[in-house]
C-alpha cells in the first residue's frame, strides 16, 4: 500500500487516483478548486465516464479514496505526489505550464521527507528538469531529498477505466533506479508492461504517440478524400492496409477528423516544440492541416446533395467529439454546426450526453432534441458527426418516415452504405464506395 497523493482532480488525475485506490493503495486527489473537491466529496463527479462514479463511490467508502483542497497537507501526508494537472494550449500553440510549475513550488513548500514526485501531465521535454529546480528552490528543509519521474498518461476518454486497469504499457522516466523502481511495482497489480528510460524520453514519448496516431488519421482521411475521387472504398482500404502488421489497424478509421483535448493540443504543442528546438516539423503541419480541413467536407456535401443549404432544415446527430463523453473540446461539431447556421439552416441536434456542456458553445437558434426521432422530424437531411450507439443503431424505416428528404451525410462512415440503400436514402459518408 503506496499513500500517495495526487494533485489536479480533472480527467486524468481523478481516473488514474481511482484506479491506484481500487489496487489498494490510499490516494488523497487534491485541487485549489474548492467547489469541485465539496461536490466530489458529495459523489457528484464533474465529467461523464463510463463506470467511474461507480468505482470512486467503492473506494470512497472503502476509506481508500479521499479528496480535498488542502493541496499542502495532502503533499505532507504522502510519500508519492502525482502532479496531473492540466497544460492547456496557449495562444501561441504551446503548453501553458502555469498550473505545473505552481504545484511544483507548492510540493517544494511541502516536502517534509523524501517523495517521489510523479508528473502525469502532458508536459514540453525538459519538464521534469524545471520541476527539480522549482522543488530545490523552494524547500523549505534543503536537506530532505526527493525525486522526480515522468510517467505519461495514455488513457482515452470514454474507456479511461479499462484502460488504466489494462495499459498496454506504462512509460516511466527518471534517472533515479530507485524511484523508477517504485512506480513500476506501484503499477505491478495492473500486469501492465513496464517500460524504463529516461526523464526526458518519458516526456518525448507521450507527445510522439499522439502526434503519430493523429498522423495515422490525418492520412486515412486523406485517402479516404482520394478514394472518393477514384472509385475505390477507404474502409478496404483501411482493412487492408491494416492487416500488415507493421501499419496496424487501429487509428485508421476515416472520418470528419479528431478532436478532444488530447491530439488537436498536443499536435500544436510539439510542432512548437520542434519549432523552438530549431527544426520545422513540416509533417506534423501537415497533419494539423489535413486535420482543419477534413471538418469542411460536411457543408461540401450537404451542399452537394441538397443544393442550397438556406432555409433547409438539418438534424444533427452527435455532439460530443467522440462516443461515450460530454466532452466537446475541439469537437468537429463546434466548427460544423456553426456553419451550418451560417449558411441559413435551421439545426436540430441531439447527442445522448454532451447537449449541456454544447449548448454555451453552440449558436442560441440551436434546437436541442432528447431523441434522434424528434431531431429527425421534418428534416431535409441528416448529418452524423459522432458514432453514439443510439445513432449508429437508429431504426431507418421510422427514419425515413420522419425525414421531409431522406439524405443522409455520415461523417463517420458508421451507418451500413447498403442497408441505407435499402431503405431508399440517399447517403453520403467519407471515402466508401456508394
Ligand atoms: C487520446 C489517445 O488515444 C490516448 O492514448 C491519450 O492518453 C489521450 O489522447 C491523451 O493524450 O490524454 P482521446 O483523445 O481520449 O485519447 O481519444 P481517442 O479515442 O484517441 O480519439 C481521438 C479523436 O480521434 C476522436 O475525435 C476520434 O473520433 C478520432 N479518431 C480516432 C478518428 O477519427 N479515427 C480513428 O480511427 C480513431
Amino acid at each position: 500500500m503506496q499513500k500517495i497523493a495526487v494533485i489536479g482532480t480533472g480527467y486524468v488525475g481523478l481516473v488514474s487516483g481511482t484506479c491506484f485506490a481500487e489496487i489498494g493503495n490510499r490516494i488523497i486527489c487534491c485541487d485549489i478548486d474548492e467547489t469541485k473537491i465539496a461536490s466530489l466529496r458529495r459523489g457528484i463527479v464533474p465529467i461523464y465516464e463510463p463506470g467511474l462514479k461507480e468505482l470512486i463511490d467503492k473506494n470512497t467508502a472503502a476509506g481508500r479514496l479521499l479528496f480535498t483542497s488542502d493541496v499542502g497537507a495532502a503533499i505532507e501526508a504522502s510519500d508519492i505526489v502525482y502532479i496531473a494537472v492540466g497544460t492547456p494550449m496557449s495562444e501561441t500553440g504551446e503548453a501553458d505550464m502555469k498550473y505545473v510549475k505552481d504545484v511544483a513550488r507548492k510540493i517544494g513548500e511541502h516536502l517534509n521527507g523524501y517523495k517521489i514526485i510523479v508528473n502525469k501531465s502532458t508536459v514540453p521535454v525538459g519538464t521534469g528538469e524545471l520541476v527539480r529546480q522549482i522543488v530545490s528552490n523552494h524547500r523549505k528543509y534543503p536537506s530532505v531529498h526527493f525525486d522526480v519521474v515522468s510517467n505519461p498518461e495514455f488513457l482515452r476518454e470514454g474507456s479511461a477505466i479499462s484502460d488504466c486497469m489494462n495499459m498496454d504499457r506504462a512509460v516511466i522516466g527518471s534517472s533515479s533506479d530507485k524511484a523508477s523502481k517504485a512506480i513500476a511495482d506501484l503499477h505491478a497489480p495492473f500486469g501492465t508492461r513496464i517500460y524504463l528510460t529516461d526523464l526526458e524520453s518519458a516526456e518525448m514519448i507521450k507527445y510522439a504517440a499522439n502526434a503519430f496516431l493523429a498522423t495515422k488519421i490525418s492520412f486515412i482521411n486523406a485517402i479516404a478524400n482520394i478514394c472518393e475521387r477514384v472509385g475505390a472504398d477507404v474502409v478496404q482500404v483501411s482493412e487492408g492496409m491494416g492487416l500488415d502488421s507493421r501499419i496496424g489497424g487501429k487509428f485508421l478509421q476515416a472520418g470528419i477528423g479528431y478532436g478532444g483535448s488530447c491530439f488537436p493540443k498536443d499536435t500544436f504543442a510539439l510542432a512548437h516544440i520542434a519549432d523552438q528546438s530549431g527544426y520545422d516539423f513540416e509533417l506534423l503541419k501537415a497533419v494539423i492541416r489535413t486535420n482543419d480541413k477534413q471538418r469542411l467536407i460536411v457543408t461540401d456535401k450537404l451542399k452537394q446533395a441538397i443544393g442550397t443549404i438556406e432555409g433547409k432544415r438539418i438534424a444533427v446527430l452527435g455532439l460530443a467529439f467522440k462516443p461515450h463523453t460530454d466532452d466537446m473540446r475541439y469537437a468537429p461539431s463546434l466548427t460544423i454546426v456553426p456553419e451550418i447556421v451560417q449558411l441559413g439552416a435551421s439545426v436540430s441536434a441531439f447527442d445522448p450526453i454532451a447537449t449541456e456542456t454544447a449548448k454555451p458553445l453552440l449558436p442560441e437558434s440551436v434546437r436541442y432534441c432528447g431523441t434522434v426521432e424528434e431531431a429527425l422530424e421534418g428534416c431535409d437531411a441528416c448529418v452524423i458527426l459522432t458514432e453514439w450507439p443510439e445513432i449508429v443503431g437508429m431504426d431507418l424505416t421510422r427514419a425515413k418516415r420522419l425525414m421531409n428528404a431522406t439524405v443522409l451525410i455520415d461523417g463517420r462512415n458508421c451507418i451500413s452504405p447498403l442497408s441505407v440503400q435499402q431503405h431508399g436514402f440517399t447517403y453520403h459518408s467519407v471515402g466508401r464506395r456508394p
